[in-house]
């Protein structure tokens, strides 16, 4: 039970990432080009988010270090719960910077930021790809969390 006390105190930070929206660039990832996105996350993003999208084996479970492992990006995962733009944030500045932008400070994160190795128009290509491979119907949900709220 202490486990998983620590667990959700863990993902605290990441479930408040959830409920914020920008909703600004979103469009972007519907022009993204996928087969090129397929091969830029194989180079970039398989290493820890697995070759099929399936993440680090305890993904829900925090390292020694404190930080989470890399999740799925596939529809087993919670990739799916956030909006494009929070996605191509999360992608750009990394996790810590990602949440600090949104006031949440010494979050821990594992997950690096991209900004120098990958322009935006390639990030998008990656997410595009990512979304690509799950059903229909996550895809569906995924697109309301992706709308402007106003
Ligand atoms: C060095 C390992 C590593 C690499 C390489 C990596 N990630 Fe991550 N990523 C993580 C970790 C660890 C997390 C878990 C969240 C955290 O601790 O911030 C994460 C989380 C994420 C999230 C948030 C998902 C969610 O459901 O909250 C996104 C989006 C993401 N990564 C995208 C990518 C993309 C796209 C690439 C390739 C360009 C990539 N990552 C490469 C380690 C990595």
């Amino acid at each position: 039970m202490k486990v998983f006390g620590f667990a959700v105190l863990a993902i605290a930070p990441v479930i408040v990432f959830a409920s914020r929206e920008f909703g600004y660039a979103s469009h972007r990832i519907d022009d993204a080009d996928i087969q090129i996105g397929e091969t830029l996350y194989g180079e970039y993003c398989a290493a820890c988010h697995g070759k099929n999208l399936e993440g680090q084996p305890n993904w829900q479970i925090p390292l020694d270090d404190g930080t989470m492992p890399a999740p799925p990006h596939d529809a087993s995962g919670h990739t799916w719960h956030h909006g494009n733009d929070q996605l191509f944030r999360y992608t750009l500045l990394g996790g810590e910077m990602a949440l600090a932008e949104q006031g949440i400070s010494n979050f821990k994160s594992g997950m690096p930021g991209f900004a120098e190795e990958l322009s935006e128009q390639e990030i998008w290509n990656i997410l595009a790809f990512i979304r690509s491979t799950w059903p229909e119907r996550i895809q569906d949900i995924q697109a309301s969390r992706s709308r402007p709220h106003n």
